[in-house]
């Protein structure tokens, strides 16, 4: 059974694609993975991060299937040429999609029966999306079909007090902050401080630094930024755990 890593943020821009990417190209390394475009807000991206070419495949063909099956799954997946352990499905072309709380319990037994180690989910600002029930039932799909919950969260002060006010309302269960830190790390007392108050649940699981001058560079090359230590510091680079002693996913 794969390992589902979900990554997601509480407001586009904070880099979250750019981090699913990262880490699903650099597990894709030595494993086999695949990434799946979740973002339901209707601009798929990350198959243009790479530069694929993916024809009408995507996860959008998936909407009219109460239960995804693995093929079906599958037949949406695009292997990437440059990284051939990496099959990608690609994400919503201009239209948007519902809450990832009625998506991703049909996409459940796809995601039990793929072949690939590793599943890296994005899931965009899932807990903002204008058609979900409500932030907290989002929260406990994502937590019932992942093994590690990644919420990417830009450290400026402003964004941060917005995060915590999503996060706070979501209570998404096993939520591990991945916090890219834009003033070297001037800011991380203070981040350290509003976490342990406000978000007591939450583990900092990394740190990493909001570097434009790699960006830009990612996106022009189309090859994923790569992070030093990204697999060790997330402890994404030990084997899969073994079905029954994966941490906190729950059986469907
Ligand atoms: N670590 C980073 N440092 C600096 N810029 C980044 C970083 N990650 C992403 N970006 C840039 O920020 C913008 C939004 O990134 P993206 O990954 O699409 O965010 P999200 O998926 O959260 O909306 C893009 O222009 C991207 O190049
Ligand atoms: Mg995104």
């Amino acid at each position: 059974m794969s390992t589902v890593v979900s990554v997601l943020t509480t407001k586009d821009g904070q880099g979250s694609t750019s981090l699913a990417l990262s880490l699903a190209w650099t597990a894709a390394e030595k494993r086999r993975v695949m990434a799946i475009d979740a973002d339901m807000s209707g601009t798929g991206t990350l198959a243009d991060l790479v530069s694929l070419d993916f024809g009408s495949r995507g996860i959008g063909n998936l909407f009219g299937t109460m239960a995804i099956s693995g093929n079906l799954l599958e037949q949406q997946a695009v292997s990437v040429r440059s990284r051939p352990r990496l099959r990608l499905v690609p994400g919503l072309q201009g239209f948007s999609g519902p809450g990832v709380g009625e998506l991703l319990p049909r996409l459940a037994p796809a995601l039990a029966v793929l072949p690939e180690e590793l599943v890296v989910l994005d899931l965009g600002a899932a807990l903002a999306h204008p058609r979900q029930e409500s932030s907290r039932r989002t929260g406990q799909a994502i937590a019932q079909i992942s093994n590690r919950v990644l919420v990417v969260l830009h450290d400026s002060p402003a964004r941060l007090v917005k995060s915590i006010q999503i996060l706070k309302a979501a209570q998404l269960p096993q939520a591990e902050l991945v916090v890219l830190e834009s003033r070297r790390g001037a800011l991380r007392d203070q981040i350290h401080r509003a976490i342990a108050e406000h978000l007591p649940g939450h583990r900092l699981s990394a740190l990493l630094p909001w570097d434009e001058r790699r960006a830009a560079k990612a996106e022009d090359s189309a090859v994923p930024a790569s992070v030093p230590g990204l697999l060790d510091s997330l402890r994404l680079a030990e084997a899969a755990p073994a079905p029954g002693e994966a941490n906190g996913r729950k059986g469907p």
